[in-house]
């Protein structure tokens, strides 16, 4: 990102509450001079405080939002003493990043996934299926592939599939079917409309909006979410110095469910399968769990920031 190139905070509704603060900052192992990544800058809340910490260092802070680089630029204009380094970019790219940038090892990353309440608030992305906007929901709105694609030009198959997998919805083939019939969509309020009407009257009265699962699985179609995660855990590792920490708060069973995975098998030696009676992989372990369970928000977080209801925070230390 060029310098200079920032919006002042002030005049931009930028509201995102960092979750799991304290947590995050303690996990992080913080102190002067460090070499620290905050893979997930949105509005800068963690890298607000994480700067105060890290006096003489150095924070690289990556986004694919435009709007976030710009607005953290400003955020953190004022950061005393620690040169501050952001990037446009898919954090999957998180070691070439920070190679190109002269940096081999760094001390700390933290990664907070999904997406910001700023990008849910602004009506016109598309995120939210409670406005009607435009069929977008890009993180990066420089990207080809849009919720429109997904929407009017997937196989109906192919659709099924990604509400079923990537939105754990049940009503998944019904959703996909009725998407079809009812194509051309315009808007994400027509789409709302579609879903609701493809699913039983009264669903969605415990387990949240109807059209909740189905804007979460095409959320992640669009952005490709899953497999960034995993390309950059493996980045993200390669990059730390021994004893440096990596720090991943995810907010949902599809996200935590790789960082656990990959967590688990960096940590372990051997990860022969369990039917083959003596090792042949010769792994070996070069991270150690910090976390055996992950890190919950308190109650008086989840109240007061409902968004951190389902936040679990893992955390590992390079060996
Ligand atoms: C939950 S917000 C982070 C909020 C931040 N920790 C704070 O407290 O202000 C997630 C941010 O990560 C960005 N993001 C999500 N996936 C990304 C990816 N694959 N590469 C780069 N940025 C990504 C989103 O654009 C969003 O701004």
């Amino acid at each position: 990102m060029m310098n200079g190139d920032f919006i002042d905070p002030s005049k931009l509704n930028f509201k995102h509450v960092p979750v799991l603060l304290n947590e995050c900052l303690e996990s992080l192992a913080l102190k002067k001079n460090m070499v620290v990544v905050d893979a997930t800058l949105g509005g800068a809340g963690h890298s607000q405080e994480i700067v105060k910490r890290i006096s003489g260092g150095t924070l690289v802070g990556l986004d694919r939002d435009t709007t976030a680089l710009c607005f953290s630029a400003g955020v953190l204009a004022e950061a005393a003493n620690v040169e501050i380094r952001l990037i446009k970019c898919n954090f999957c790219d998180i070691a070439d990043i920070l190679k190109s940038l002269g940096i081999d090892q760094v001390d700390a990353i933290l990664a907070d996934f999904g997406v910001s309440s700023h990008q849910i608030d602004t009506r016109e992305r598309g995120f939210s299926y409670t406005q009607d906007a435009p069929l977008d929901m890009r993180m990066d709105t420089d990207a080809h592939k849009t919720a429109d694609t997904v929407v009017n030009a997937y196989p109906e198959s192919k659709l099924a599939d990604l509400i079923w997998n990537y939105g754990e919805e049940r009503y998944a083939r019904r959703i996909a079917a009725a998407i079809v019939a009812a194509r051309p969509i315009s808007s994400t309020g027509h789409l709302v409309e579609v879903i609701k009407n493809a699913v039983p009257s009264g669903y969605g009265k415990t387990g949240g909006h109807p059209a909740k699962r189905t804007f979460q699985a095409i959320r992640i179609e669009v952005n490709q979410e899953l497999e960034s995660i995993q390309k950059f855990l493996d980045g993200a590792i390669e990059m730390l110095k021994p004893g440096g920490r990596l720090a991943v708060i995810s907010f949902h069973s599809l996200e935590d469910r790789i960082v656990k995975q990959t967590f688990k098998q960096y940590a372990t030696d051997c990860i022969c399968p369990p039917k083959i009676p003596q090792c042949i992989c010769h792994h070996k372990a070069s991270v150690k769990l910090l976390t055996k369970k992950p890190i919950c928000p308190k109650l008086e977080e989840t109240i007061s920031n409902p968004r951190s209801a389902s936040a679990k925070l893992r955390v590992i230390c390079k060996l």
